[in-house]
């Protein structure tokens, strides 16, 4: 891992992450995971305070990034919540099968590479009944947004840690095995190549 990745980008990614819009939209999804959650790309907490106390009893932190675990830790110290780290990328998720309630993923579908494996392992480890819940940004349904998402993506892909601002996310959520059952999209303010969200509640096809 770089300087730059280890140092610097937790900061970046932050900073980025915890706009109004954004913060807004965490408030629509995290309320509503329960019980045992395992929440994939735990970045660097900022979903904590949108929890719901009386609903979730502890929570996997899946996050491969050191630097991101380590800024997350003094939100993590300070939730109350029993969060437990699991210092690995979501391809290989190391939770048994049928074993959480929730699975929790907001603005990391974009970044985690082999994204598809990673959704197959979601599916695997949740409990029959169990919810996915996501709020990411993805492809414009405007062909001039998308066509700029497409010409940008590469370079864009390069200084963002890895992030995509051009990928499907419904149709990955389905090419996971997971079926939508809660759908929402709309631009949330900001720059159009990199706002436009969808968020919502999945279910593992089994
Ligand atoms: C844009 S950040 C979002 C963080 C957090 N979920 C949020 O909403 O603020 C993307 C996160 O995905 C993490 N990530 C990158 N590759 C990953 C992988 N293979 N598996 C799981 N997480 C990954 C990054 O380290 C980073 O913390």
């Amino acid at each position: 891992m770089s300087i730059y990745e280890d140092r610097v980008l937790p900061h970046l990614v932050n900073f980025a992450c915890s706009t109004k819009p954004s913060q807004k939209q965490r408030e629509k999804i995290v309320p509503l995971a329960r019980g045992e959650v395992l929440e994939v790309g735990f970045g660097s907490g900022l979903n904590l305070p949108f929890y719901d106390q009386q609903r979730v009893y502890k929570i996997w932190g899946l996050e491969p990034s050191e630097g991101m675990r380590r800024k997350a830790l003094p939100m993590v110290n300070a939730s109350g919540f029993n969060v437990e780290y699991i210092n690995l990328p979501a391809e290989s998720i190391p939770l048994e099968a049928n074993s959480v309630d929730t699975v929790l993923v907001t603005y990391s579908l974009c970044t985690i590479p082999d994204v598809v494996t990673a959704l197959e392992g979601m599916r695997r480890v949740l409990r029959p009944g169990g919810s996915l819940l996501y709020c990411e940004h993805g492809i414009a349904p405007d062909e001039s947004v998308c066509r700029w998402q497409r010409r940008l993506n590469p370079l864009w892909s390069r200084v963002a840690g890895g992030c995509n601002m051009d990928r499907d996310i419904p149709d990955l959520l389905k090419k996971g095995g997971f079926g939508i059952t809660v759908d929402e999209r709309m631009y949330i303010p900001g720059l159009k190549m990199l706002c436009y969200n969808y968020w919502g509640e999945a279910k593992a096809i089994r």
